[in-house]
């Protein structure tokens, strides 16, 4: 009798040894940060509700503020303005006959004269909100377009229009429960998905993607990269509307966050969080725990299928928390945003 319960017992504690050893590494509860700052720092305070994405557009900074991911209902979601010649953001005056309920803005992406922001809602599905750039400078108010919705928009997180009226977009979740959005992340089920909107209908175009974040395009190439948060990989894929073709990916060893992609110099900035458990406490309680962030700068290597790697900046979360969006400006500015305070300005001295 007691033979066989210790025969039964043992494989099943064999196996639960496993998985807690498996999650331990997979969370990189194992991982240190060091702290790697490039120069001075500072807040911009009038950025004091958050930066949670960036893009800029002829040397102004347009931001989404005021995301909570948790409550919807409470968040104080806005579009900023900074041009980055001056001190100070300012909020755009949001111009609309049907203005979008609960705006509670993530991911943006500007093509043209669009600006593109991820809502995260409460209701059903989340949804993009389509606005139209204003012509005059300076930037003073922005024209609400139209609210695409759709059942697909499970867990919506980054958007990237492709032009005026099409986009891509990533669902980091599948699932929109909140317990069920848990165990998506803890135990890395890879149901997130990439959607594409071809100005009149959504298609779904990848799934079982692992916690896809962040997505950028590459309009010369037809490149789309995709952040995959949980497999640590930028994903890369020849984009032609609905049809995908993966053709590569590059390993991080960090979680990525939101991607800048500068055309012009072939480079990445990548927003991204070492230790992915810090993260996940972070996302759910803010005010409770403090999140590391990395910044890696990736440039392609001319004829090869090579990348090299810089990394900008590291932080343990005591000096910005959680960051989700880099960029180094052409002043050798590092900008870094993140959900709950603002933009941290470094001066990149010391790199
Ligand atoms: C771009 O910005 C400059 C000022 O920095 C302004 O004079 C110009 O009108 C802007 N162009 C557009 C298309 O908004
Ligand atoms: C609402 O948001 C504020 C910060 O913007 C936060 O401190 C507070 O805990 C949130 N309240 C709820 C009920 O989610
Ligand atoms: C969400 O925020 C709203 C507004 O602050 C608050 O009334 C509500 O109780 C919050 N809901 C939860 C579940 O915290
Ligand atoms: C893109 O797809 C369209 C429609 O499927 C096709 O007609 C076109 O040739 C494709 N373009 C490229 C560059 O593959």
């Amino acid at each position: 009798m007691k033979a066989q319960n210790f025969y039964f017992a043992f494989p099943i504690a064999g196996v639960l040894s496993y998985l807690v050893i498996h999650t331990f590494y997979y969370l990189d509860i194992n991982k240190r940060t060091y702290n790697h700052v490039p120069g001075e720092c500072s807040y911009t305070y009038s950025l004091q509700s958050g930066a949670s994405d960036f893009e800029i557009y002829n040397g102004t900074l347009f931001c989404s503020t005021g995301l909570d991911l948790n409550n919807a209902s409470n968040s104080s979601g806005a579009l900023f303005a900074w041009n980055l010649a001056e001190r100070e953001a300012y909020q755009l005056e949001l111009v609309s006959k049907k203005p979008p309920k609960n705006f509670n803005p993530h991911g943006i992406s500007i093509y043209g004269r669009s600006l593109m922001a991820v809502n995260i809602r409460d209701e059903q599905f989340d949804s993009i909100e389509i606005f139209r750039l204003p012509t005059n400078y300076p930037y003073r108010r922005i024209k609400h377009i139209k609210t695409v919705e759709n059942p697909l928009m499970t867990g919506l997180r980054d958007v990237v229009a492709v032009s005026e009226n099409q986009f891509y977009a990533t669902n980091r979740h599948y699932f929109r429960g909140k317990t069920m959005k848990k165990f998506e992340f803890l135990t890395n089920l890879r149901l997130g998905s990439v959607i594409f909107y071809d100005g009149h209908k959504i298609h779904l175009v990848l799934t079982r993607i692992a916690t896809p974040t962040g997505i950028v395009f590459d309009h010369k190439k037809k490149h789309l990269y995709v952040a995959s948060y949980t497999d640590e990989k930028i994903l890369i894929y020849d984009a032609n509307g609905t049809e995908l073709t993966k053709i590569n990916e590059i390993h991080l060893g960090t979680a990525p966050y939101f991607l800048i992609y500068e055309q012009s110099t072939l480079t990445f900035y990548v927003a991204a969080h070492p230790v992915k458990m810090r993260y996940f406490f972070y996302e759910n309680s803010p005010d409770q725990f403090m999140c590391p962030t990395q910044v890696l700068q990736i440039k392609k290597k001319f004829k090869k299928d090579k990348w090299s790697f810089t990394q900008l900046f590291s932080n343990d979360g005591a000096t910005i928390s959680g960051g989700t969006i880099a960029w180094k400006t052409p002043q050798q500015k590092l900008l870094i945003g993140n959900i709950h305070t603002g933009i941290l300005s470094c001066d990149l001295t010391a790199v």
